[in-house]
């Protein structure tokens, strides 16, 4: 007989999907980013001295102080609803308010939304280099992924998606960030974004349009949403994070009205509600009329920032580096000579000068070393003078390595 209190424990048996998961790079990069004197280009944090925090707390203490039920479990926010409709017919989406349905922020609308569409085991399209938080977030599905080419200027090849397709394809839904593309920094000119949603509508396969950076566009407006273009077949997911601050944890998702009872119940399943006093908070801030000259005062400050991380990467890399200024988001991604392990240039850029970014190849939704000699730079976090300091310091590493 088994003596079972003497047996050896096993752990408890994991899901498939978390037995073979990795390190999130994410939490690793949280954690190493805060050493002191560490300079952070990781990760796409927003810049904490812009965070509105002095009217947001006003906002936050008016509604608590009339209405203690901002509390409570609640249906979603009307007001915030209609704010969102407004700020999405600014860029070209007329919705009605309660089309509006409201998150956790992006990373949960990306969630709900692989719920709905994904089954097990299935496909989804995406390029080959795409935001881990995506990857992250299919993973429990156990997903196939049919990846894609990026071309270098115009963000993922509309070709080769075609070309998906026609070979009889058929993926639960499309993933793209067409504006400041996480990591890539691209941003998709008009006539693709109308040619991939002519293809998603023939070929009956919907889009899930991230975009937390589309209202981050420094060089003049950027082009329509996806979502401006179809109704029926792009699902927008908007965020709060990167135009507020990621701890109100705000975000939205648009998709055919149709859809949003099951959405309420898989959003139910995640997490019941979206914070109620986090959701009035924002509606208050809003109804105070903030948002626009705050939206303004961010764009400028991260025009300056990415100007000045564009001019430090003159001044300090090699000439084999190449980049490109990206229009929009908080990222320029680097590719240095082919042959370069940007890991090595990490491992040595923490031991030996104290600055920490993310290898391209982290990106790689194939788990294949793709853009292994590439690096993604933040530029929204540092101060200018920290951008300055930190990229000089990534160009003695580089030499420091040999490239
Ligand atoms: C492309 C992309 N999608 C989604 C998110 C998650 O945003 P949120 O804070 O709204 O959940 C991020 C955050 O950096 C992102 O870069």
């Amino acid at each position: 007989m088994t003596d079972l209190a003497s047996a050896p424990v096993a752990g408890p048996a994991l899901a498939g999907w978390a037995q073979a998961t990795g390190t999130s790079a994410l939490q690793t990069m949280l954690s190493v980013g805060t050493r002191p004197g560490t300079i952070s280009f990781a990760l796409g944090l927003p810049a904490p001295e812009l965070f509105p925090a002095a009217e947001y707390g006003r906002a936050a203490a008016a509604v608590l102080e009339e209405d203690p039920r901002a509390l409570q479990y609640s249906p979603p926010s009307a007001a915030l609803q209609a704010h969102v409709a407004a700020l999405m017919a600014q860029r070209g989406v007329v919705v009605a308010p309660e089309e509006v349905f409201l998150t956790a922020g992006a990373q949960q609308g990306i969630s709900l939304l692989a719920r709905l569409l994904l089954e097990p085991g299935g496909d989804v399209l995406t390029e080959t280099l795409c935001y881990t938080g995506f990857q992250q977030a299919v993973e429990p599905f156990t997903p196939h992924f049919i990846t894609v080419p990026t071309d270098g200027e115009s963000g993922i090849d509309v070709d080769a998606v075609e070309a998906v397709l026609a070979g009889g394809a058929r993926p639960a839904f499309i993933y793209t960030v067409p504006d400041g593309n996480n990591p890539l920094a691209l941003s998709m000119p008009t006539e693709k974004r109308l040619r991939l949603v002519e293809i998603a509508r023939r070929y009956g396969v919907p889009i899930v349009e991230d975009d937390p950076y589309g209202f981050l566009a420094y060089d003049g407006p950027p082009a329509q949403p996806l979502r401006a273009l179809d109704r029926d077949w792009v699902f927008y997911v908007g965020s709060f994070s990167k135009v507020l601050a990621p701890a109100l944890r705000l975000g939205w998702i648009i998709v055919p009205r149709e859809l949003v009872p099951l959405l309420a119940i898989a959003k139910e399943a995640s997490d019941i509600n979206t914070a109620t006093l986090s959701q009035r908070a924002a509606a208050r801030y809003m109804d105070g009329g903030h948002l626009p000259a705050h939206l303004t005062a961010v764009r400028d400050e991260y025009r300056l920032r990415r100007d000045t991380m564009l001019a430090a990467l003159e001044k300090h890399f090699p000439t084999g580096a190449r980049w490109k200024k990206p229009a929009a988001g908080v990222f320029i991604w680097v590719e240095l000579p082919e042959g370069t392990d940007a890991s090595e240039v990490l491992r040595v850029a923490i031991e030996q000068e104290g600055v920490v970014f993310v290898p391209g190849n982290a990106f790689a939704a194939d788990g294949s070393s793709t853009a292994s000699n590439c690096m993604r730079l933040n530029f929204s976090h540092s101060t200018p003078d920290v951008i300055e300091e930190g990229i000089a310091r990534l160009g003695r590493t580089l030499k420091a390595v040999g490239v």
